[in-house]
């Protein structure tokens, strides 16, 4: 499973990314929001530290201002990957670039089938947002499920990008259930390194390491 990392700092990517544990990011523009810096700028940057796919939203709601706007992202470098939410609009939008090869990660899905429309538009990417999900009270790891069947059944290209992740239990199912991708926050990349065994077992080592005669 790849793993990218949700966030637009670009601290925590550097951080992530010396962990070995970075093979492309995802942004959005709440995430861009919390930087206090101008969105080109951050994408820019990004693209310098990792060599992989970068996503960058598009935030139009009418397909030709999308297509505007994916047009110049894409052009930035050759890694971004243009996130284009779920809507009417943006399958039109998602249809047009998947014929001028630009790839794309439809965003904000949350029923298998919007998901099935974004892999028949020609997605690269699907995010299903399964966080947001089980806030309402829906187990959002069954999206996944469902995405991941319905893909292999028609042998679909499209990469299923759980997204929303909060905890190690969300990527410990996507793991598990074959996901294409995770994106996962910083802060769950640091709770999935940590295990209080670990820690003991470090210490004992280190105890009986000072028993040994030098
Ligand atoms: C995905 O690409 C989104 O940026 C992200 O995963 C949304 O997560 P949230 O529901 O925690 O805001």
């Amino acid at each position: 499973m790849k793993f990218f990392i949700d966030t637009a700092d670009v601290n925590e990517i550097k951080k992530a990314h010396a962990m070995g544990l970075v093979d492309g990011v995802t942004t959005n523009p709440s995430l861009v929001a919390k930087t206090g810096r101008p969105f080109e700028e951050i994408i820019k940057e990004i693209v310098t530290i990792v060599d992989g796919p970068i996503s960058a939203e598009a935030t139009s709601t009418d397909t030709e201002g999308m297509l505007k706007e994916a047009r110049h992202l894409s052009s930035i470098h050759e890694n971004i990957v243009v996130k284009i939410p779920l809507t009417a609009e943006g399958l039109q939008a998602v249809t047009t670039l998947h014929k001028e090869n630009i790839k794309t990660n439809v965003t904000l899905c949350f029923s298998p089938n919007q998901a099935l429309l974004a892999a028949k538009a020609g997605a690269t990417y699907i995010s299903p947002f399964v966080g947001r999900l089980d806030d309402v009270a829906h187990v959002g790891m069954d999206l996944i499920e469902q995405i991941l069947n319905i893909y292999e059944n028609y042998e679909f290209d499209t990469q299923v990008l759980v997204a929303s992740i909060r905890n190690p239990i969300h990527v410990n199912e996507a793991a598990l259930m074959g996901a294409h991708v995770a994106t996962i926050p910083y802060k769950v990349m640091l709770q999935l390194v940590k295990h209080p065994l670990t820690d003991v077992g470090i210490q004992k080592f280190l105890d009986d390491w000072k028993k040994v005669p030098k």
